[in-house]
């Protein structure tokens, strides 16, 4: 369970300008509920996830996950074990072949036994459509491959929440709407609340809760 209540955070840009990137919200998710946060560029949507996942703690409000706020997690713990992030960019290491990549963010936790983590970096491949594709670099991989070993990798440690900033953004239509399904269906296989942020209304049509963000408020889709 998450509840956010009057989050609020803002940049100093010079001594006038101050930039309110959240400006006071509100809401709260609940375990395996996907939720598609909606807004256009510069809405707030990436400051939203980046304090959902531990990375920015400059912000006024709570953000309460699982009964605790997430100030009073050990930030390690918390950005390695309850959250995972699913980045537009993939940023996977080239120099890694693909289940070294998957592996990465638990490679020194200490929650599994190397064995462990092989067996469960070779389960999300397999989920994920690349059990073939393990011993290969991420340049000889096409988009959606490498979009995919991004997703498999932020599920790793079994996170509680995973965030997704434009998972599909560089993707074109199909294979986009191919990694959304794959994220449903991981969503149904493993207890976890899922973010996915995106500007695309059309991409997140088959989710149901969404809420959408302007000017870092939310507002109601009608507006
Ligand atoms: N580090 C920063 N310093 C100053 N201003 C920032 C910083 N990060 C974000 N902002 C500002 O905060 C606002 C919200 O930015 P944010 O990155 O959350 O938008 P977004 O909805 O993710 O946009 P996009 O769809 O383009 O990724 C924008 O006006 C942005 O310029
Ligand atoms: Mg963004």
């Amino acid at each position: 369970m998450i509840k956010i209540t009057d989050l609020r955070r803002s940049y100093r840009m010079n001594k006038e300008t101050i930039v309110h990137a959240l400006d006071g919200i509100s809401f709260e998710a609940n375990p395996k509920e996907i939720v598609a946060v909606v807004g256009s560029s510069g809405s707030g949507k990436s400051t939203l996830l980046n304090v959902l996942g531990g990375l920015d703690r400059e912000y006024e409000g709570t953000v309460d996950v699982d009964g605790k706020d997430i100030r009073a997690y050990n930030p390690n713990y918390y950005r390695r074990e309850k959250v995972g992030t699913i980045f537009q960019q993939f940023n996977l290491i080239g120099a890694l072949d693909v289940r070294e990549n998957v592996l990465l963010p638990i490679k020194f936790g200490g929650q599994f036994t190397p064995a462990e983590a092989k067996n469960r970096a070779d389960y999300l491949l397999h989920k994920v459509g690349l059990s073939e594709r393990k011993h290969h670099l991420p340049n000889e991989l096409s988009g959606g491959q490498m979009q995919r070993v991004a997703i498999a990798r932020a599920l790793v440690a079994s996170p509680d929440i995973l965030l997704a900033d434009e998972p599909t953004g560089n993707l074109d239509s199909t294979t986009g709407q191919e990694i959304m399904q794959l994220l449903y269906e991981l969503n149904q296989d493993e207890d976890m609340t899922m973010f996915i942020v995106t500007h695309d209304l059309e991409l997140v049509k088959g989710i149901d809760r969404k809420i959408f963000l302007r000017d870092g408020q939310l507002i109601s889709p009608n507006k």
